[in-house]
């Protein structure tokens, strides 16, 4: 399926998703996905991000047929981002995820707007029938974002992941539009 590329969501006055372009990519984006705090229970931690490798990650997303990857942005101000991706036109399945990067803007209530918005996009408007998330046990405030966003409990990979040093169950969600 062809993507419209130039995606704008206006979900409040202040809270707008835009598609990611590489002119978005600035010092401070670099710094959230180097910044342990707010990378500490996503794969992102191990890895050392530059700008220039956050420059090719966006664009390789933005020419991708099977992911979206959007900017959440406060009054034009970029605050974190949400990816609706990789997207299975087969089964008409997606992955959500997605960050606040900017830790003044956290428990305000930004993030379950941003993913309930994403959902309603993806299953209203690219028709898909099925969006997963996962989360590592310890991650309550996404557990609270993905649960209040309709998304279920369907597994738990037990023990399946690291967090300094000590082993945590892995939670599987997965959100099933109501037909
Ligand atoms: C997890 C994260 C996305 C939550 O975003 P947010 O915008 O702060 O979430 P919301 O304000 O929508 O909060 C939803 C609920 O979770 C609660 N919450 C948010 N962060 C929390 C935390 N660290 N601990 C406990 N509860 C938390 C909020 O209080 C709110 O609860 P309520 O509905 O009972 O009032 C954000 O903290 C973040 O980006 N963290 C780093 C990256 C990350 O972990 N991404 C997700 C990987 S699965």
């Amino acid at each position: 399926m062809k993507m419209n590329r130039d995606i704008k969501i206006d979900i409040d006055n202040n809270i707008q998703l835009r598609t990611l372009k590489k002119n978005n990519v600035t010092e401070k984006y670099v710094a959230w996905l180097n910044d342990y705090e707010i990378m500490k229970y996503t794969e992102q931690k191990y890895f050392k991000h530059s700008f220039s490798s956050v420059c090719d990650f966006v664009e390789q997303k933005y020419d991708s047929e099977n992911d979206l990857l959007f900017g959440i942005f406060s009054n034009y101000t970029h605050i974190g981002n949400i990816k609706l991706g990789p997207i299975s036109w087969e089964h008409r399945s997606a992955e959500v995820s997605y960050f606040i990067g900017d830790k003044y803007y956290w428990g305000r209530g930004i993030a379950t707007k941003c993913v309930d918005s994403i959902v309603k996009y993806g299953t209203k408007v690219l028709l898909l029938e099925k969006i997963n998330a996962g989360y590592y046990e310890l991650n309550i405030g996404s557990e609270k974002v993905l649960k209040k966003c309709g998304f279920c409990i369907e597994g738990v990979r037990v023990s399946d992941v690291v967090f300094e040093d000590k082993r945590f169950n892995l939670i599987l969600v997965g959100f099933v539009p109501k037909l």
